[in-house]
């Protein structure tokens, strides 16, 4: 049964529906954590050294002490949890608030253990068929805050924008920031313009994704043209292509924006990206 799977909760392995946690958690009252989301390919953890590495500069960022997250440890009930879940393709959640204090209270004291909670999580990805097709997208104006490169638990404003194109039929939100894309409301966002594949550069404004980071990986290893730039919304709009890029499904073409079509079906470099991006995975985690 899905919900007796164990997950791991501070030094402890209990089934996912009977583990609890204390209702003066920073995390439960302020959203004060932060997390991360590490696909698990044929029971191999993806790019985990990246996700380790953004999850202690978030805890920097907010400060908490990074060096709770030890790579040989985390890999190691990461791997508990592949082995006593029976993982094959799946997902890892890593969650890390500031923890319990002794009354709710902004102010936070130096004394509270942060509580580590790391449990699977099962997501379908899209099929090629739905690849193929592509996805709508809306635009929405990027309202959250400017601290935006932390993977904070604080996800009140994605959660409203993601609701937004959901109840518009849209898999995802394009964010506009004084006219210029950020990112999507839970994925970064590429455009192709004359042949070359361009993303906003990385800043405050927007999340350092890990798969954003394996398509540039792949994009250069493969001689494809790419530029890190502005781009505005009139760029965006006129664009060729566009895709999403995160964790749960590494290349997401869109194909229209609100009433704009941007291309009938996928675009041909999205789509030899995903290619791309489906052979690395397959010959690497065999
Ligand atoms: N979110 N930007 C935002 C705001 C995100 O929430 C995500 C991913 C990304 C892509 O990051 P990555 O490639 O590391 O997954 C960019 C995950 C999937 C989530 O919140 O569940």
């Amino acid at each position: 049964m899905a919900n007796s799977e164990a997950v791991y909760l501070n030094g402890n392995y209990s089934p996912k529906n009977q583990t609890k946690l204390s209702i003066l958690d920073r995390g439960f009252l302020f959203g004060d954590g932060v997390y991360e989301l590490i696909p698990i390919y044929n029971k191999h953890i993806f790019y985990i050294e990246n996700h380790l590495n953004r999850l202690r500069s978030s805890l920097e960022l907010i400060n908490i002490d990074s060096s709770i997250v030890d790579n040989d440890e985390f890999t190691k009930i990461i791997k508990s949890l592949i082995d006593l879940n029976s993982y094959v393709n799946h997902y890892i959640y890593i969650h890390i608030s500031r923890g319990v204090d002794k009354k709710r209270n902004h102010i936070y004291t130096k004394d509270s253990e942060p509580t580590i909670l790391i449990m699977g999580e099962n997501y379908q990805p899209f099929d090629k068929k739905t690849i193929k097709s592509g996805k709508r997208a809306i635009i929405e104006e990027d309202y959250r805050w400017l601290k935006s490169n932390i993977k904070s638990t604080s996800l009140l404003a994605n959660v409203l924008i993601k609701n937004k194109a959901f109840t518009n039929d849209a898999y995802e939100a394009l964010l506009l920031r004084d006219d210029y894309l950020t990112e999507g409301s839970a994925s970064n966002v590429f455009i192709v313009d004359n042949g070359v594949i361009k993303t906003p550069k990385l800043s405050n404004k927007l999340l350092p994704g890990i798969t954003r980071k394996f398509l540039t990986d792949l994009i250069k290893e493969k001689s494809l043209k790419f530029e890190e730039c502005d781009i505005s919304k009139g760029a965006l709009l006129s664009s060729d292509e566009i895709f999403c890029s995160s964790s749960t499904n590494p290349v997401v073409p869109i194909t229209q924006v609100d009433s704009i079509s941007i291309s009938n079906n996928a675009g041909p470099i999205s789509m030899k990206l995903y290619e791309h991006a489906q052979q690395f995975i397959k010959d690497s985690y065999k």
